[in-house]
């Protein structure tokens, strides 16, 4: 019998690196909630998580709009009585060039992984102070800082989440709410083609693993980060630490 000690929201908890997330930490004995707009993914996601049905909950909800966010964050403290981790990880990623990019595709990028983030930040809050404290984390992305053609507007939202994770972290830290954010570079957690080469531009050599990600979110829920908060913490193999694989010989 798995002992819960804390509870959480993972937000786009129902694929891809929410659902890690969520297996990760309900493994550790968390109680989880995953929100995901997303029905039938939240239909696979509750068959896969079946080891863990004592203490995961999987729910549809679109967290860019304040009624979802709060039924994420209610939910989770209806069925587990406390919130200890808000892990803000749903987002959509369009690939637009500036010139022709959709309005529409636009504002949709910025309310779910601007508007989504603050919303159910603000549904967490309160719950957080009452009890003396908790984590949020938010997965923010390198293109926040790194950008490429045809990422404008994730690119963008993503710069606007490390910098309100700094802003969250001023506002909640005397309350004992730390609030960081992690920016992973290439994840991959769909089926590798086979036929990749080994990435070049990385250090380490391969691309980082939704587990990677779940990992680190498990470390700043945990204790062990009572000293972090208002961190952007990047989380890519070395991609953006500076030039790879220049050699000795042509090196300045
Ligand atoms: N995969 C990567 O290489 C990578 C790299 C850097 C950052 N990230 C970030 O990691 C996070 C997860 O990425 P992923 O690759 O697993 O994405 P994904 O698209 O595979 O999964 C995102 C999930 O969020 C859900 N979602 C989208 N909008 C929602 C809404 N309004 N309400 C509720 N759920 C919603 C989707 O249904 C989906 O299940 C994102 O924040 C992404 O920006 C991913």
């Amino acid at each position: 019998m798995i002992q819960v000690r804390k509870t959480a929201v993972v937000t786009g908890g129902a694929a891809g690196i929410g659902l890690e997330i969520v297996r990760h930490l309900a493994a550790e004995g968390m109680a989880v909630l995953a929100a995901d707009r997303d029905g039938d993914a939240c239909a696979r996601a509750t068959d896969s998580l079946a080891a863990y049905k004592d203490h995961v909950r999987v729910i549809v909800a679109d967290i860019g709009t304040p009624d979802g966010a709060r039924a994420a964050v209610d939910g989770a403290v209806a069925a587990f009585g406390r919130l200890d981790l808000l892990c803000n990880n749903a987002a959509a990623h369009p690939f637009e060039m500036v010139e022709g990019h959709s309005l529409d595709s636009w504002r949709e990028t910025f309310r779910v992984n601007v508007d989504g983030t603050m919303l159910c930040s603000q549904a967490a809050l309160p719950h957080m102070r009452d009890q003396g404290g908790g984590s949020i984390v938010n997965i923010g992305s390198i293109s926040g800082v790194l950008s490429y053609a045809g990422g404008a507007a994730y690119a963008a939202s993503k710069a606007a989440v490390a910098m309100f994770t700094k802003t969250l972290a001023l506002e909640a830290g005397p309350d004992g709410i730390r609030v960081n954010c992690i920016c992973p570079g290439t994840i991959r957690h769909r089926s590798p083609r086979g036929d990749e080469d080994k990435p070049t531009h990385i250090p380490l050599g391969r691309a980082g693993t939704a587990a990677d990600v779940a990992y680190l979110v498990s470390f700043l829920a945990s204790d062990a980060a009572g000293y972090m908060t208002g961190a952007v913490i990047t989380l890519d193999g070395g991609a953006t630490a500076g030039r790879a694989r220049v050699s000795k010989r042509r090196a300045p």
